[in-house]
């Protein structure tokens, strides 16, 4: 596992956003899986500058959504499909095609997960996953204690969370919110990995998942399993790893 320490929140920022735009100039038909929430949006928005700058050629990559919210319209600004495609994937000029998403509403669940497995599979696997972490290190929506022999699967999102989509949506409380996700297993297949956390709220989840026991309890701790997984974090993210003495 490589570890990244980056200076303060710019240069973190920076870090993840040329790693992100040098894996599409130099594989110019990589299938990317993104993740959304604080750590990442700004990030995406500095992809999308670097690209104006840069100019180079979207037509052929795949962006893919890592999870998505249940229950909502996609539209809805909390739904990854709205942040997604407003951060990043309508600024590079990459059209729906080429956009993959797990639905926000499905009759058939287990279905809408095969086919996003299988899709994902059809384009060649996921050549960069780009992960936040939650502050319980939760990978997407595989919260503490799920099994990890799933490619792509339901899950549940923290009560925080929750509460705050259902007012922001004026979601009634006998409507069911939740999760859908690439499951622990579809996340180890991607053939690299950046794990992007910053903040002192992340320091015991990264700490957990570097240095701790491989335990499903901490869900970001299967990576210290994977072959090419990276962890860029800033200083306060970084703060508790025993052998990281901040000046
Ligand atoms: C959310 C999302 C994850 C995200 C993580 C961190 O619950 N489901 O995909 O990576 O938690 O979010 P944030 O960056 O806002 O801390």
């Amino acid at each position: 596992m490589n570890i990244s320490i980056a200076k303060g929140i710019g240069a973190f920022r920076e870090a993840a956003a040329w790693k992100i735009a040098a894996q599409m100039t130099s594989k110019p038909d990589s299938v990317i899986g993104l993740s959304t929430g604080r750590t990442t949006g700004e990030i995406h928005r500095m992809v999308t500058g670097i690209h104006d700058r840069l100019s180079f050629d979207t037509s052929r990559l795949t962006i893919f959504g890592l999870d998505e919210v249940t229950g909502v319209d996609k539209h809805y600004s909390g739904a990854c499909w709205e942040m997604l495609w407003t951060e990043i994937v309508s600024g590079l000029g990459i059209g729906e095609d080429n956009f993959i998403m797990l639905p926000t509403e499905s009759d058939d669940w287990d279905k809408a997960c095969r086919d996003f497995t299988t899709e994902l599979q059809a384009r060649g696997g996921i050549d960069l996953l780009i992960l936040g972490i939650g502050e319980n290190a939760h990978l997407g929506f595989n919260q503490p204690g799920t099994s990890w022999n799933k490619e792509t699967c339901l899950g549940y999102m923290c009560e925080d969370l929750e509460s705050r989509i259902r007012r922001e949506t004026g979601t009634p409380d006998d409507k069911h919110l939740g999760g859908v996700t690439l499951g622990i297993a579809g996340i180890m297949k991607a053939r690299r990995i950046i794990l992007l956390a910053n903040g002192a709220n992340k320091a015991e989840a990264v700490r957990n998942a570097i240095e701790g026991p491989v335990t499903a309890d901490v869900p970001a701790s299967v990576l210290q399993l994977h072959p090419d997984c990276e962890f860029i974090l800033d200083e306060e993210a970084a703060g508790l790893l025993s052998n990281c003495h901040l000046t």
